[in-house]
């Protein structure tokens, strides 16, 4: 991998900000100069979906989680040599900082893009996936809003699919799959673009917060 161009101390707090404590809600008017509708991306790796949406989308705010500081530093220097300041990351766990710092009803998009498959079965347990994960999701979006996940694992995808059907407070729009390389304008993931060149099929859903479970009354573990 690529050595990270090391960020300012000055650039490093603007871009990678710490974590609130447990329990301390993250501030969007305070977290990035401009307002605007926040995504948040969990997991982005080397960040290409990440930086790419900031570029594309200067009216929205990104908000990026990658438990691997190395990535979470290599994507804060890409935003902070394009400027791109409605752009952060921090560098820690997307299923706490989802469950414990985020508002509820204050996110309009999602985004999990291959999520580690932990191939084993007896390692199942450690997918960021469960049940517990799918009540933070929905209780962190605004009513009506999407969170978007693909992955090149059928067997992830079909057990995504299995809690959707049985989780309150999500509904499932679309599920489809496809071997094509996107388009050259798509704002696509680094894995994303290894599975296709490699021929391999993407799964992709979207599934929306259903109004009657959005909120506070939602109780995450
Ligand atoms: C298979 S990679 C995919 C990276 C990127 N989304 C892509 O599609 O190119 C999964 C990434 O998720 C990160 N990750 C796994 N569990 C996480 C968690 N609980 N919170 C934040 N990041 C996580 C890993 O460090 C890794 O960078």
């Amino acid at each position: 991998m690529r050595k990270p161009q090391r960020l300012t101390p000055e650039q490093a707090s603007s871009w990678v900000p710490d974590p609130p404590p447990p329990g301390g809600l993250v501030d969007w008017a305070q977290f990035f100069p401009k307002p605007g509708p926040v995504e948040l991306e969990i997991g982005f790796g080397k960040g290409a979906f990440l930086v790419a949406s900031a570029e594309k989308h200067s009216d929205v705010n990104f908000l990026g989680v990658e438990h691997e500081r190395k990535y979470a530093f290599l994507a804060a220097s890409r935003l902070a040599r394009r400027g791109l300041t409605n752009a952060r990351v921090f560098a820690a766990d997307g299923s706490r900082l989802l469950a414990l710092n985020i508002p509820a009803q204050s996110v309009s998009a999602i985004h999990l893009y291959f999520p580690d498959p932990w191939w084993k079965t007896r390692h199942h347990k450690r997918r960021i996936m469960t049940p517990a994960f799918l009540l933070a999701v929905s209780k962190a979006l605004k009513t009506g809003h999407p969170f978007h996940m693909a992955t090149d694992v059928e067997d992830y995808f079909l057990n995504t699919l299995k809690l959707l059907e049985n989780c309150s407070s999500l509904s499932l729009q679309q599920a489809w799959h496809c071997r094509d390389m996107p388009p050259p304008e798509a704002v696509v993931t680094n894995f994303e673009r290894k599975a296709h060149a490699q021929g391999r099929s993407v799964f992709r859903l979207i599934a929306t917060t259903k109004a009657e479970h959005s909120g506070s009354n939602i109780k995450v573990e």
